[in-house]
């Protein structure tokens, strides 16, 4: 029996746990290319709780449990007594009685903080507006089977102060390497959110007002959406203030010459992004959508039978 353990930021987990998440993701990765069966959850059922849009997250996880031997049950705001205020607290109680693990993707992250205390199982945070940690876990290990240990390099974050932008944040503080943040005025980053587990330092942050010097020497330029799930009604103001915060080849020129591109996806070209650039020889967007699947299936099982190797 291993103790009750939720994954609600990337802070909830230590650097130590990270280094055996990273190499236990590689062999489950390594076994699913060979089609080689590994089913330690067999038996065990995930509930899936959407109340924002996803296609990576639902698939990932969905396909990723039934590997593992397990089921999944998948629910949304619109099909469950959630979208008709039943208090998350009696939704937790109840649906953790039922399932043995939870990933949840909603808005605000004391919703799923909440859950969370009430929950007789583990939860996972498949996305909330300040933190997205699954997808940092996938890039950090994409970056790893690309270029090795991300310690003591630099990656430059260019646009939103998102929930994106917050994880990359912890993660820096706790495994050691440095972020570049250039957001456009009003946009930042909220500091405050990004402190725990050593929090925000000099050696792990620093603001650039221009998204080019920003990329100057990184081993890593990574963006994201200008308009966040959840802030649609800022659309049309935020095409403006993030105008000059599209990566292209000129920025990509200005980080390392082996520097690697990153975008969590969905994208949009022409927009945060250059199609030249996410599209070209230095974007590694592919592999970190499909190592979403390998690194959570690694999480999963963690969470549920603690270290099996
Ligand atoms: N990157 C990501 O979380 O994608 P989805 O919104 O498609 O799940
Ligand atoms: N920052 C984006 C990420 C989507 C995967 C959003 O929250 O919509």
């Amino acid at each position: 029996m291993t103790t009750l353990k939720h994954y609600l930021q990337f802070n909830d987990l230590t650097a130590d746990e990270y280094t055996y998440l990273f190499e236990r993701a590689a062999l489950i990765k390594k076994k699913f290319k060979a089609y080689e069966k590994h089913h330690p959850l067999v038996d065990r059922t995930l509930a899936m709780i959407f109340e924002k849009a996803s296609t990576r997250t639902r698939v990932s996880f969905e396909a990723g449990m039934y590997q593992l031997g397990g089921s999944v049950v998948h629910l949304t705001t619109g099909d469950s007594q959630l979208g008709r205020a039943e208090p998350i607290e009696d939704s937790a109680k109840v649906i953790s009685r039922m399932v043995d693990l939870v990933m949840i993707r909603t808005y605000e992250q004391t919703k799923i903080v909440r859950f969370a205390e009430h929950s007789r199982v583990p939860v996972i945070n498949g996305l909330t507006n300040e933190f997205h940690p699954c997808q940092i876990l996938a890039d950090i290990f994409t970056f790893i089977e690309h270029r090795g240990s991300i310690q003591g390099k630099t990656v430059a974050w260019v646009g939103d102060g998102n929930n994106m932008a917050n994880t990359w944040l912890q993660a820096a503080a706790l495994l050691g390497f440095k972020v570049h943040v250039s957001t456009p005025r009003g946009y930042e980053i909220d500091e405050k959110l990004a402190v725990g587990a050593g929090g925000i330092s000099a050696s792990s942050y620093q603001f650039f007002s221009n998204p080019l010097e920003a990329c100057q020497g990184a081993d890593l330029v990574t963006t994201d959406v200008w308009t966040s799930m959840g802030y649609e009604a800022e659309n049309e103001e935020r095409k403006k203030a993030f105008a000059d915060w599209c990566v292209d080849a000129e920025m990509m020129a200005a980080a390392q010459p082996d520097a690697l591109f990153m975008h969590c996806l969905p994208a949009h070209r022409g927009e945060e992004v250059e199609a030249d650039v996410i599209d070209g020889p230095q974007s590694v967007v592919w592999d970190e959508a499909e190592n979403r699947m390998h690194v959570q299936k690694a999480l999963m099982e963690y969470l549920l039978l603690g270290r099996v190797a």
